[in-house]
């Protein structure tokens, strides 16, 4: 019986949702620790093709309780057309449950991300326009509204009447936009809260129960660790900390109790937004890849940038979170390659490098060096066992897991729940 975290190793959309989906059959608890609906986890399964923003990707299996954790912020509008969406697919949402102690997100968020996505110009971050960095802004502002609040429309009203006048000096005076309606929020969002309020509980106090009675509980990332706020490509990143270090302070649990962190890791690398990607393809070659592997944003639909494997972003990833073991996803999306890349080390203003440069100029400099390894030409996508992949698929799934420095314990080769290739016991 473990706590496991289950972390994005690159910049996101590594196939988190498919993997969790997959694992929650074990566990009894998922919780998500980090981001807002800046996230989009797709899941296929019987049930149908979902894109999942903020409901944890456990909630298919009815026996799995789901918690949305006080390190998320949460978009009561987002969250509601999900529940909606997998009540029509006759998905209950009986045991979702949401931290009383998550922030929620705005309307005010959302215009103001637009705004100073405007402002920055050449500089844009790229961001998924959904709010999340304006929401963690006000969180460490002290002026965040917390899920707890919309409960109680007294500390609601009050807390808007300080924040909605702080928002619209910034609206109107900085940016020459109008102000929001401080009456019509306190409507929507008290409604908002009562909708959600048999969802809401103190959900630290549930999972710290859940490890007394030693039960499986998976921890699960948004975004990826290259997105990381503190460990990112910095400023190119998100405003949370999608680390293994970071589902511990978002969940609410102690390091100590954190048994394991599975690093997940697209068998290429893509990335959305702007922000250097040493072993970008551009051109057709990108393209091919990006259209093999559908590589369009669940939230946003832009179109991925796409690359061969990088193994110093991956060590660094490995290292940084401490993983225990990978899951390789993606793997049939290069079964049509003639050679494959995987990028091994820099060079950087004529020295070699194996390290990531905190500077940004630095980084952007940073020209890949390759290893080549010959592609397999054929289909894998029914390959249920490791020695059934073309021996050059094998070899090419061993390198990585010996450049990252871990055990590969699952590799997936399709979307349905039962492409996958089973190595190691997850849970221990
Ligand atoms: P934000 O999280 O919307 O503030 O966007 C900051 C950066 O993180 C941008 O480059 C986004 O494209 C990227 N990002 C945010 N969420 C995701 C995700 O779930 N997958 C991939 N990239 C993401």
């Amino acid at each position: 019986m473990s706590v496991v975290a289950v972390v994005g190793a690159q910049w996101g959309d590594e196939g988190k949702g498919r993997i969790i989906d997959l694992l929650a059959a074990k566990a009894r608890l998922v919780v998500r620790y980090q981001g807002g609906s800046n996230a989009g986890h797709t899941v296929i399964n019987p049930f149908g093709t979902f894109r999942l923003h903020l409901v944890p990707a456990g909630i298919f299996n009815p026996d799995v309780v789901c918690i949305v954790g006080n390190g998320v912020v949460v978009d009561p509008t987002v969250l509601l057309a999900e529940i909606d969406e997998l009540a029509a697919h006759g998905v209950g949402v009986a045991n979702l449950f949401l931290s009383d102690r998550a922030h929620v997100v705005m309307p005010y968020h959302a215009i103001l991300d637009r705004l100073e996505e405007e402002a920055r110009g050449d500089q844009r971050i790229g961001t998924t326009g959904r709010g999340i960095g304006p929401a963690y802004v006000d969180k460490v502002l002290r002026v965040g509204i917390r899920m707890v609040d919309l409960l109680d429309p007294a500390t609601l009203r009050a807390k808007l009447k300080t924040v909605v006048a702080l928002k619209n000096q910034l609206l109107t005076r900085i940016y020459g936009a109008p102000p929001v309606d401080g009456d019509a929020i306190f409507e929507e969002y008290r409604a908002y809260g009562a909708r959600l309020a048999r969802h809401v509980a103190d959900t630290g106090a549930m999972l710290q129960r859940g490890v007394a009675r030693g039960e499986n509980v998976i921890l699960e990332g948004g975004q990826g660790t290259l997105l990381d706020l503190d460990h990112g490509t910095y400023p190119y990143v998100t405003a949370s900390s999608p680390t293994a270090g970071g589902s511990c302070a978002g969940a609410g649990i102690g390091p100590t109790r954190l048994d394991r962190a599975l690093g997940v890791f697209k068998a290429y690398v893509t990335r959305v937004g702007a922000g250097p990607f040493p072993t970008e393809l551009t051109g057709t070659a990108g393209e091919a890849l990006r259209e093999r592997g559908s590589e369009y944003g669940a939230t946003t639909g832009r179109p991925r940038r796409c690359g061969w494997f990088d193994a110093v972003l991956a060590r660094y990833s490995a290292q940084l979170n401490g993983f225990d073991a990978v899951a390789i996803t993606k793997l049939d999306v290069l079964d049509e390659e003639p050679a494959i890349r995987i990028c091994t080390g820099y060079r950087l203003d004529g020295r070699v490098v194996d390290t990531v440069p905190a500077s940004l100029a630095e980084f952007s400099r940073c020209e890949p060096i390759y290893e080549e390894m010959p592609g397999w030409r054929r289909p894998t996508g029914h390959v249920r066992a490791i020695a059934d992949l073309p021996v050059e698929a094998q070899r090419y799934v061993a390198r990585l897991g010996e450049l990252i420095g871990c055990p590969v314990e699952l590799v997936s080769v399709g979307c349905s729940r039962e492409q996958i290739i089973v190595l190691g016991e997850v849970f221990g």
